[in-house]
């Protein structure tokens, strides 16, 4: 036999019954942002690998060690060849688009969400994937459309706490920080920088990296030993401009008077380097180390980075794996049964399966067809191992005379029932 080939590592097949939880998760954000008035937004996966250099940053972990990127050979002699990425996240798509349909001509603030598949070439544990999804949300305009407000702020996350209360997701801790803007940063990287200059040495590999390359990065160090050192540097807070510090102060008055619980923790970075301002990330205690369901905040400076107008805005990414895992480990969601088996019986009746079962779905009933070389036996058998709540037989008598025999699987009690009357009695047992 040959070797068979499994699915890439990192990645995996959703099967049913999870897809329904997968279809019901999205089915329910997709509600959702429809009445907070987000209109969806599909970007190609797979983009100029310089959009993610340019945004997420080229000495984020992100960019230098997790892309799937390649170059792409030129058609022809003439032309080169050009570096693509898969890519690892939808925010950078999202304003290149909007820069490249000059979308700020459009009234308002652009308020898009997307639901898609991202790619980090990660070490693959419980809650991380190589092809993982997300579903996200971005606000991005002009400043005089207000997208620079602190309401915009408030908004999203209040909007995240409904989504998850509405999920039936207890128990998540909002984590909230002001990262500064390009006014203030400056400073307090220097700061940063001068405070590890004498400790670094003593610090994990990854930090002494990290104090060279993106020195924020450092405070986001899990090693235990190095947790004594962390705390003992200066902090983001101290460092906020007048204005990065009123914008957080109002943030966070608005967060309380919407009755949002959060929690402040000035060590929350990011992994990515657009962001200023609000950052944020939703966690909980039933997902292990990977515990960030979610995580997100402002990019006010992104739109120019890339090449586009001033366009501050601010979004999100849920991590839907993790979102899905939740929820089946503190809830359980259960998919919807077939209602009804139909069992053909005999040579020509798969036809008159086939007309009832257009019927019966048509009237939103669910259904499994059977088939006429099925013995009744089988029928029935198979029918009860897919968990059906009814099977429906359908032989030549029953055509004739119109009258059906349903059984319950459940009961084991059998009626019969005339054509009309099925969809009716199979809803209002459901
Ligand atoms: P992020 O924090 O890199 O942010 O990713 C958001 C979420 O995606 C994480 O909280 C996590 O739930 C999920 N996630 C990330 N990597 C993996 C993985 N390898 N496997 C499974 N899940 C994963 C962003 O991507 C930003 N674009 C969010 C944003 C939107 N900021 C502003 N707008």
């Amino acid at each position: 036999m040959a070797v068979s080939i499994k699915a890439v590592r990192g990645t995996r097949d959703l099967l049913p019954p999870e897809t329904e939880t997968w279809n019901a998760v999205e089915a329910a954000v997709r509600d959702l942002f429809r009445v907070y008035n987000f209109q969806e937004i599909r970007t190609p996966v797979l983009e100029d690998l310089q959009l993610f250099q340019r945004s997420v940053g080229e000495d984020t972990d992100i960019v230098s060690k997790e892309m799937f990127a390649w170059e792409d050979r030129a058609r022809a002699q003439s032309e080169k060849g050009q570096w693509l990425a898969l890519r690892p996240e939808n925010t950078a798509g999202v304003v290149r688009a909007y820069i490249e349909h000059k979308l700020w001509e459009r009234p308002g603030l652009q308020r898009f969400y997307y639901i898609g598949p991202q790619f980090r070439r990660e070490r693959p544990q419980k809650g991380r994937y190589r092809q993982f999804y997300q579903i996200g949300a971005e606000i991005i305009g002009p400043t005089s459309a207000g997208s620079e407000s602190p309401a915009v702020d408030a908004e999203i996350l209040e909007m995240l706490a409904a989504l998850l209360d509405r999920l039936g997701i207890q128990n998540w801790r909002l984590e909230l920080n002001s990262v500064g803007c390009a006014n203030d940063r400056p400073k307090y990287l220097e700061a940063l920088r001068a405070a590890l200059k004498d400790m670094v040495d003593t610090m994990c590999a990854d930090c002494q990296r990290r104090a060279q390359t993106n020195p924020l990065r450092v405070l986001d160090c899990k090693v235990s030993e190095d947790q004594p050192k962390i705390e003992k540097l200066p902090r983001q807070s101290d460092y906020l401009d007048e204005s990065c510090r009123t914008h957080f102060a109002e943030v966070q008055k608005l967060l309380a008077a919407l009755a949002v619980p959060f929690v402040l923790n000035h060590r929350l970075v990011r992994g990515l380097d657009y962001y200023t301002r609000t950052a944020f990330e939703f966690t909980h205690g039933s997902l292990g180390a990977q515990n960030a369901i979610l995580g997100g905040g402002r990019y006010d400076g992104l739109s120019e980075s890339l090449g586009g107008p001033p366009a501050p805005g601010i979004g999100f990414a849920i991590g839907e794996d993790r979102l899905v895992m939740t929820l089946q480990e503190t809830a359980g969601a259960a998919a919807r049964p077939t209602d009804v088996y139909i069992a053909p019986l005999g040579a020509g009746m798969n036809v008159h399966a086939a007309l009832l079962a257009r019927e019966l779905r048509r009237a939103d009933v669910i259904v499994t067809l059977g088939d006429e070389s099925f013995k009744l036996k089988k029928s029935l058998e198979t029918a009860s191992k897919m968990g059906a709540r009814y099977a429906l037989i359908v032989g030549e008598n029953e055509v004739g005379s119109g009258q059906f025999a349903l059984k319950n699987l459940g009961t084991g009690e059998q009626v019969s029932v005339s054509r009309e009357q099925i969809a009716a009695l199979l809803k209002s047992r459901a």
